[in-house]
């Protein structure tokens, strides 16, 4: 069984006490912290942006799972990667370049991640994943957190692993967007290895708390 891993995402946590947060999230044994970037083109909100990558890659030994919802990610991949980005996620819906993007997030020395929205083929993704060190099958619309995890993703994530296994490959496969207690260990029977969790860490009775009852929703006998 492969090792479950957990990225919470601060996208709606108190972002006055960031450096309270990471440093809750180590302690409580995060594998990465997810960095959800947004433009208010490629999805309806807008987030954070190149320098406070930059100032929590100061503030945190985690790694930083930079997540791009932006437009023509490829603009920016030099300056995320320079502000600290470990691996560098962007949306095959964004870019008619993805293939150049992801050789790029590679060549600039992160790891290149690519993701899909719910209503993108999978066959988007999997048609790429030799150039994909991470592979993030969206569970929700992105743009907010707080959604609801749609159900259908399960399906999508079975096909992507199976891509995976096909292929011989080690690609991470995250699944993002309404993950919670409940439904985190059919993610991960479905083939996710990264499960991100924003609310399910943040909005409950402590970030501790939140990334273990995550970690023990499943941990295998
Ligand atoms: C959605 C973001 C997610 C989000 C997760 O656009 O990509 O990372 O913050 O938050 P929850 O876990 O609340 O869905
Ligand atoms: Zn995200």
């Amino acid at each position: 069984m492969p090792n479950i891993q957990i990225a919470p995402s601060i996208l709606n946590s108190d972002l006055t006490r960031l450096a309270e947060s990471l440093r809750m999230l180590e302690q409580a044994g995060a594998d990465y912290v997810h960095l959800d970037v947004m433009d208010g083109h490629f999805v309806p909100n807008i987030s954070i942006g190149v320098p406070v990558v930059a100032s929590i890659r100061r503030a945190t030994s985690l790694p930083l799972d930079v997540h791009l919802m932006i437009d023509a990610p490829e603009r920016y991949i030099e300056a995320f990667v320079e502000a600290g980005a470990d691996i560098l996620t962007i949306h095959v819906e964004a870019t008619v370049h993805p293939h150049r993007a992801l050789q790029l997030i590679r060549e600039r020395g992160a790891r290149a991640g690519l993701a899909v929205n719910p209503g993108t083929p999978v066959s988007a993704l999997t048609e790429l994943l030799p150039l994909c060190d991470l592979a993030l099958v969206m569970s929700v619309n992105p743009g907010f957190g707080g959604q609801q995890f749609i159900r259908s993703s399960l399906g999508r994530l079975e096909a992507v692993r199976a891509a995976i296994d096909a292929e011989g490959l080690q690609t991470l496969l995250e699944v993002d967007g309404g993950i919670t207690i409940f439904n985190a260990a059919g993610a991960v029977d479905a083939g996710a290895t990264v499960l991100v969790a924003g609310t399910a860490v943040f909005g409950g009775d402590g970030v501790e708390a939140g990334v273990q009852a995550l970690q023990r929703a499943v941990a295998r006998g």
